[in-house]
């Protein structure tokens, strides 16, 4: 039986009606129409669904919709001001941190909340910050230098 939910994502107030166990991810990409947060595995492995909820980095395909239930919710959507992206995702285009973009959400947003906890991490907060985010492309060297780039147009490193 669905049931309706009331959130925030990306600062705007929403309900939606639906089945309680459909995944967090399908919500977001369907009843909400944000579909900058990919489906990779759909199992918890890969990061490519990484939203922000409460804070906390989680995989969406992993989380069932009634926990987005008056929960505030950050998706990559919420990032870019209008027209202008911001430092995160300027230094992956920059740097060549998104090649075929299927992991570059979730990596931003993983970035995203790395930089929220340690505004001036080191490079083993770094890695420790995007493990669980899976890339195919990149080798994951420039997404590592996107992201220290981001943190040094904050003045730090
Ligand atoms: Fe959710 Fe891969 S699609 S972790
Ligand atoms: Fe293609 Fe990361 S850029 S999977």
């Amino acid at each position: 039986m669905n049931t309706e939910l009331k959130f925030n994502i990306n600062g705007k107030d929403t309900s939606c009606k639906t089945y309680p166990m459909k995944r967090a991810l399908d919500v977001i990409r369907e009843e909400c129409e944000l579909t900058g947060t990919k489906e990779g595995c759909g199992e918890g492995e890969c990061g490519a669904c990484s939203i922000i909820i409460e804070g906390k980095l989680v995989n969406s395909c992993l989380i069932p919709a009634i926990q987005l239930n008056n929960k505030e919710i950050e998706t990559i959507e919420s990032l870019a001001n209008e027209n202008t992206l911001n430092k995160i995702q300027s230094a992956f285009l920059k740097y060549g941190g998104a090649q075929c973009g299927f992991c570059t959400p979730g990596m931003v947003m993983a970035a995203t909340n790395l930089l929220k906890e340690y505004p001036n991490p080191n490079e083993e907060q770094i890695k420790e910050g995007l493990a669980g985010n899976i890339c195919r492309c990149t080798g994951y060297m420039k997404i590592f230098t996107s992201v220290i780039e981001a943190i040094k147009l904050e003045g730090h490193l």
